[in-house]
């Protein structure tokens, strides 16, 4: 059963926004707006990625946590751009989605090809942003920030469980899982390195009462989530 996906996400009244310099208002629209480009190319991957499970016979239900991802992540960018507009005090537009092309893993086989996306864009990079996501939710105290990390963290772990679930299935042959394995080390390293990257739009020692963690906080999240999350998920699997 796929949850209902929630509808728009009022921001609530927040004089903790217009209360914060506006140096550091700026930085956090620049993180919104950057995030909200991000959200984007990743609907317009999961957009990709949904005929193609279809087509290699993957579960009904892991075909509608696809569908429902695409929308997920077009209401996550709409929000994001709201965030940036909030934070600034000034309507601002969409930014033009970021690169959603799909990777090509060479296998020349596309029941490996749609796995080997499925371990990276969603048992690697949703379980990452999931536990990120909660961390944020965790030290923020701005309503807005509460709120936004909440409405945000009950869509990504459904991404993640998208992933979880089709490598879990009989849709995966003992050969595709062969595959998996020799490439699951690499992959977490790649996708480890995108998210360790300092934001550029935010301070190093990070807004908390915003939802943003420090730069130290926000790598030792991450390989949290490795070590907690993605490691033993895929040991369960057989694929680590
Ligand atoms: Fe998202
Ligand atoms: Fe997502």
């Amino acid at each position: 059963m796929i949850a209902v996906a929630p509808s728009r996400l009022e921001l609530p009244d927040d004089p903790t926004v217009d209360e914060l310099p506006e140096p550091l208002r700026v930085a956090i629209a620049g993180h919104w707006l950057h995030r909200a480009s991000a959200e984007l190319g990743v609907a317009v991957a999961f957009g990709a990625l949904l005929p193609r499970l279809r087509d290699v016979g993957a579960a009904d239900a892991v075909v509608a946590l696809a569908r429902k991802a695409v929308d997920d992540e077009q209401r996550h960018g709409e929000l994001c751009v709201r965030l940036a507009s909030r934070y600034l005090g000034a309507a601002v537009d969409a930014p033009a989605p970021r690169d959603g092309a799909l990777p090509d893993f060479g296998t020349g086989d596309e029941p490996s090809e749609v796995a080997l996306l499925c371990l990276g864009m969603c048992c690697i990079n949703e379980s990452i942003a999931s536990e990120w996501i909660r961390s944020c939710w965790e030290i923020a105290t701005s309503p807005t920030a509460r709120a936004a990390n909440h409405y945000h963290l009950r869509d990504e772990i459904d991404h993640a469980r998208l992933g979880w679930a089709h490598l879990g299935s009989d849709a995966v042959s003992a050969s595709v899982r062969l595959k998996l394995r020799a490439r699951a080390r690499s992959f977490i390293a790649v996708n480890r390195a995108g998210w360790v990257k300092p934001d550029e739009h935010l301070p190093s020692e990070g807004i908390p009462a915003h939802g943003h963690l420090s730069a130290a906080d926000n790598d030792e999240v991450i390989d949290a989530a490795v070590r907690d999350v993605v490691l033993p998920g895929l040991a369960r699997l057989g694929l680590a």
